[in-house]
């Protein structure tokens, strides 16, 4: 296991699913970890339900930039520095081409894409030499999931940043990967707006396209992240690792 003891590490999203397992596994390996809500309400449920995870929880929507940038400066005066990221607040919101609003459209990107660079970009000042920041993609980055057109522009788009970003903190000592889960087991599909029969038809052809004829669990990506975070990936920058039971691959 990594050891990340004196670790400041920052998750967005954290409070559910991916981000909540990595939360834990970054919390096990020793790290000092925050996150934050998208509103008062969610941060309060966060501190009640996760104490034993999170050492602050702060407020922030990650789909507004005003707000990211508050909430990530506050952490940086806090602790005094932030050593790790996880970029990872996102949501799919399905439209078939022909139905995609001007509001569907904003939502996911501003989330998904904005919430990304504003995150890191306030991080800087804060960030020194060993960071490691890990970004949030999905293997809908490469596959064609009818329906989900903007929420994949969403998550090709964070794969591309990872790897611009990789390349301009390269020289600072910080690192930048990706993670492309495949079909996790979370609170992702009951918030993409489908109804429960909508959803178990989903989840019967998604499973049937995962080799391994599953879903992930939500540890199995929370494990991933601690060890990009740590000293045992010290040598990666600029990658996409697909944590996806082989969808992509086989
Ligand atoms: N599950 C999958 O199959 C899968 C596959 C590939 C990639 N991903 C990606 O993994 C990430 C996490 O998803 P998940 O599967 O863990 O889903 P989840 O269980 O729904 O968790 C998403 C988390 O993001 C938070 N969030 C969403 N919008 C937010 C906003 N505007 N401001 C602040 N927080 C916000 C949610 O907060 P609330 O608790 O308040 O809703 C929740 O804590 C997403 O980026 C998703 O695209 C998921």
């Amino acid at each position: 296991m990594a050891d990340l003891t004196g670790k400041i590490a920052l998750v967005t999203g954290g409070g559910n699913g991916i981000g909540l397992a990595s939360a834990r596994a970054l919390k096990a390996a020793g790290a000092t970890v925050v996150t934050a809500g998208r509103n008062e309400k969610r941060a309060q449920d966060f501190r009640d339900n996760y104490d034993d995870v999170f050492d602050k929880v702060y407020v922030a929507d990650a789909g507004s930039v005003p707000e990211t940038n508050a909430f990530v400066e506050q952490v940086g005066k806090d602790y005094g520095r932030i050593d790790v990221i996880f970029a990872n607040a996102g949501f799919g919101e399905p439209a078939p081409l022909g139905h995609i609003t001007e509001e569907n459209f904003d939502k996911q990107f501003n989330v998904n894409v904005k919430g990304v660079i504003f995150t890191v970009q306030a991080a800087l000042p804060y960030l020194n030499e060993g960071a490691s920041i890990v970004l949030n993609s999905s293997i809908a980055n490469q596959l064609g999931f009818a329906n989900f057109s903007v929420y994949a522009a969403t998550k090709g788009a964070v794969k591309t940043l990872g790897k611009i970003m990789a390349a301009e903190l390269v020289g600072k000592g910080i690192r930048v990967n990706v993670v492309s889960p495949g079909p996790i087991d979370t609170g992702f599909f009951g918030a993409t707006g489908m109804d429960e029969k909508q959803q178990a038809e989903m989840g019967e052809y998604i499973t049937n396209q995962v080799p391994m004829r599953r879903f992930g669990k939500a540890e199995e990506i929370g494990s991933y992240v601690a060890f990009l975070a740590g000293s045992g990936s010290t040598f990666m920058t600029g990658t996409e690792v697909e944590i996806d039971g082989g969808m992509a691959t086989l």
